[in-house]
């Protein structure tokens, strides 16, 4: 065969072979096919060709497969309520995700905190070394009492996959005053005699019970201590806190962040030793605009920066609302924004909105794409 002739042949067989793995690649396909790209609103297949029910989660990355735990949501709007629990998926390329089934079970116990119809949102799994558990938080809402108890839930896990035993539910830092760093001003430190606004009313109000947990996450630093991300005063204001060396208490040291301004869903990330966090406004399940922070120590000051989507949907997320920042293994620079977009009718239809981060310097940027791959990150 002359040299010509045999190119082109192989290269209509590349040509066939592509569009036919990216028909299979289509994650709006009903089948389990295997997926090469990210389709941010898109019914997206587990193994089994089921859409994930993985919402407000986020990921964890050990020995090379990354574990993403989210809410398991039912049909309807009963599924706003935990019936099932915290369902676990795996996958090694991001893309194709294996049903490893539900890593936390709600109690049939009555009274128990995490009963079944009880509430219970953004689960994050982080690891720790010393202690070789994988820890679970999340935001618990004791069942039949509404978002009332507002308390923040930790369960542990020998391995990673579950089951999770469920430890306690409270409010975090009973009795104690925020952190301030050096040089903060007294005007930024609360007086419990005379709070000057109202988040400072609700934060004096819960000092003796500790105080309000709702939307959170966590996040572990290079040196190994971990912390909690948030939602208080009513969701007024933001706390970051430190947690204990094993990560299932709160050690009472703990700093207030754009105090008033409602923050809530907050994702923490470190790149090149400046602290990220995006958040979104508080609208309940309606989306709203994003917004980002950035410092230099996890204790602040933090410097707020507005919404770092840009674009067409931009002042509503897109339509979704964060949930997580996720950097990818192995690459440098390589961030991913994880949002849901909740569909809270039927609480089971909810889809993921995942978007590459862009960095320029140490500003943030996050534009949509109807599709995406890894490659993005190379540009
Ligand atoms: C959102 C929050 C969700 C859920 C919802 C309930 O603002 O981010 O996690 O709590 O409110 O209305």
């Amino acid at each position: 065969m002359n040299t010509m002739k045999y190119y082109k042949i192989l290269l209509s067989v590349l040509i066939i072979s592509c569009s036919v793995s990216s028909i299979a690649a289509t994650p709006d396909s009903t089948k389990a096919g295997k997926v090469n790209k990210f389709t941010p609103g898109a019914i997206w297949p587990d193994n089994h060709g089921t859409h994930i029910n993985a919402h407000g989660g986020g990921i964890i990355y050990q020995s090379g497969t990354y574990y993403w735990f989210g809410e398991h949501k039912i049909a309807g709007d009963a599924g706003n309520k935990a019936e099932v629990g915290v369902h676990c998926y795996s996958s090694k390329d991001l893309y194709n995700w294996k049903d490893q089934g539900i890593a936390l079970n709600v109690s049939n116990t009555p009274g128990n905190d995490i009963e079944k119809g009880c509430i219970l949102e953004r689960p994050k799994v982080v690891y720790n070394k010393k202690t070789k558990k994988y820890v679970m938080w999340f935001h618990v809402e004791l069942k039949g009492k509404g978002y009332s108890a507002a308390r923040a839930g930790v369960a542990t896990s020998d391995k990673v996959t579950g089951p999770y035993q469920f430890l306690k539910s409270y409010r975090p830092n009973p009795g104690e005053m925020p952190f301030y760093p050096a040089g903060t001003p007294d005007s930024e430190k609360i007086n419990c005699v005379k709070p000057a606004s109202k988040t400072d009313g609700f934060f004096c109000r819960d000092l003796p019970g500790g105080q309000m947990a709702r939307d959170m996450t966590v996040f572990v630093d290079d040196d190994g201590k971990a912390y909690h991300v948030f939602s208080s005063e009513e969701n007024f204001t933001l706390q970051i806190a430190q947690l204990s060396d094993d990560y299932t208490s709160h050690t009472g040291k703990f700093i207030r962040v754009h105090a008033g301004h409602q923050t809530e869903a907050p994702t923490l990330f470190k790149r090149n030793g400046i602290y990220y966090m995006i958040g979104s406004g508080c609208t309940g399940w309606d989306p709203n605009a994003a917004r980002w922070f950035s410092a230099k120590s996890i204790w602040g000051p933090w410097t707020f920066h507005g919404n770092p989507c840009k674009g067409e949907g931009s002042d509503i997320t897109y339509g979704g609302q964060s949930t997580h920042v996720l950097p990818v293994a192995g690459k440098k620079n390589a961030f991913i924004f994880m949002a849901d977009k909740w569909t809270p009718k039927n609480a089971i239809d909810g889809r993921y909105l995942w978007l590459p981060i862009h960095f320029k310097g140490d500003d943030l940027e996050i534009n949509w794409l109807n599709s995406w791959d890894l490659n993005e990150f190379k540009n």
